[in-house]
């Protein structure tokens, strides 16, 4: 028994911040952003919605793509480090919102590897045969901890939702593998200090502007090209695989430069990776979810394709995973 994708589904909020908005902002550039990070814009939610709802929206579209009843989803996993509130989890307000009941749902944090986290623990539930269909969003509204103060991490981050149902198959096709890594001797490189049970919230804190996202980027991002590299490099091994057998790389999509390292490093010509960080920077766990759904929408994937999916974010967290795109059109 197997699993895979049976539909898919992504949402972006309509406002757009432009790099030209952020020159207003801060002390940066177009340019500048763009030669060093690939992003012109990237997507803001509303100050009346919250990443579950950005999540419900896509979660409506991926339930539509795979025909499916609502009902017929028998847990949610929602992949999100900007939820709506410390809790409950976002998934049950996702829960409540798509108006079902009585079914698992609950959160993971594992950023912008949260999405293939997800994905896995699908897999695993419905090969386990505890489940049948089930619900992966990632919905992200990471301007909710931005600091638009500081430049060398306010350009770099949007806000969206992506959403996949996950449903048993019978052939060896689908998800067939996944890889999974975390080291947290490097979670002081990407977090955000205040707000959790460490360092509530207080005036100082709010003062002191620590409820928004510290990160050292330069070693950030050796990191992530090793890892998302090496990522790519062992799941292919030991899948018997090499990499001119995939067809297409959804990468996270967190700089143009880490997604030209790892297509580097993994022999995978740049034809066969696909990359919109120029329109939505990084949303984290949405980023590698809406660039599946952009690919296979745009006519990038087909049926009997191997794709990889590749992540890497805070914690640090790394994933890989293999499918064989197993649905028409
Ligand atoms: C953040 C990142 C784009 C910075 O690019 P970089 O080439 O490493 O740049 P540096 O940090 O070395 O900074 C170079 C200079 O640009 C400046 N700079 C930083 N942000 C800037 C901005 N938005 N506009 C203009 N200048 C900026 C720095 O202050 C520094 O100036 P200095 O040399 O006078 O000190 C890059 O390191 C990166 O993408 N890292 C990974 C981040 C990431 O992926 N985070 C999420 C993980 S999921």
């Amino acid at each position: 028994m197997g699993a895979s994708i049976i539909g898919i589904g992504s949402y972006l909020p309509e406002k757009v911040l432009s790099n030209a908005d952020l020159e207003k902002m801060v002390d940066t550039s177009d340019e500048w952003i763009v030669t060093r990070t690939g992003i012109r814009e990237r997507r803001i939610c509303p100050e009346d919605m919250a990443s579950s709802d950005l999540g419900v929206e896509a979660a409506k579209r991926a339930i539509t793509d795979a025909a499916i009843s609502s009902n017929e989803i028998d847990m949610i996993v929602c992949a999100t480090i900007t939820a709506d509130m410390v809790f409950p989890s976002t998934a049950c307000i996702i829960q409540n919102k798509l108006g079902l009941n009585d079914i698992p749902c609950f959160d993971i944090s594992a950023a912008c590897s949260g999405f293939i986290y997800g994905l896995e623990i699908a897999r695993s539930f419905i090969v386990a045969g505890k489940c049948e269909k089930i619900l992966v969003v990632a919905a992200e509204c990471m301007s909710r901890v931005t600091d638009y103060t500081d430049r060398a991490t306010c350009v770099l981050l949007g806000d969206g939702a992506a959403a996949a149902i996950i449903a048993k198959t019978d052939d060896n096709v689908g998800i067939i593998d996944s890889y999974l890594g975390a080291s947290g001797l490097y979670g002081n490189l990407l977090y955000v200090p205040a707000g959790g049970s460490k360092m509530p919230a207080t005036h100082e804190t709010v003062e002191k502007r620590l409820h928004y996202m510290k990160m050292e980027g330069s070693s950030l991002f050796r990191i992530a090209v090793n890892a998302m590299a090496e990522s790519v490099k062992k799941i292919l091994e030991r899948n018997n695989l090499t990499a001119d057998r995939i067809s297409l790389i959804i990468p996270h999509q967190a700089n143009i430069r880490i997604i030209q390292g790892v297509a580097k490093l993994t022999d995978i010509p740049m034809e066969k990776v696909f990359v919109n960080i120029e329109k939505y920077g990084n949303m984290s766990a949405a980023s590698v979810g809406v660039a599946l759904d952009e690919a296979v929408k745009s006519g990038k994937i087909h049926k009997g394709d191997l794709i990889c999916m590749v992540s890497f974010g805070a914690g640090l967290t790394w994933a890989a995973n293999l499918i064989i795109w197993s649905k028409d059109g």
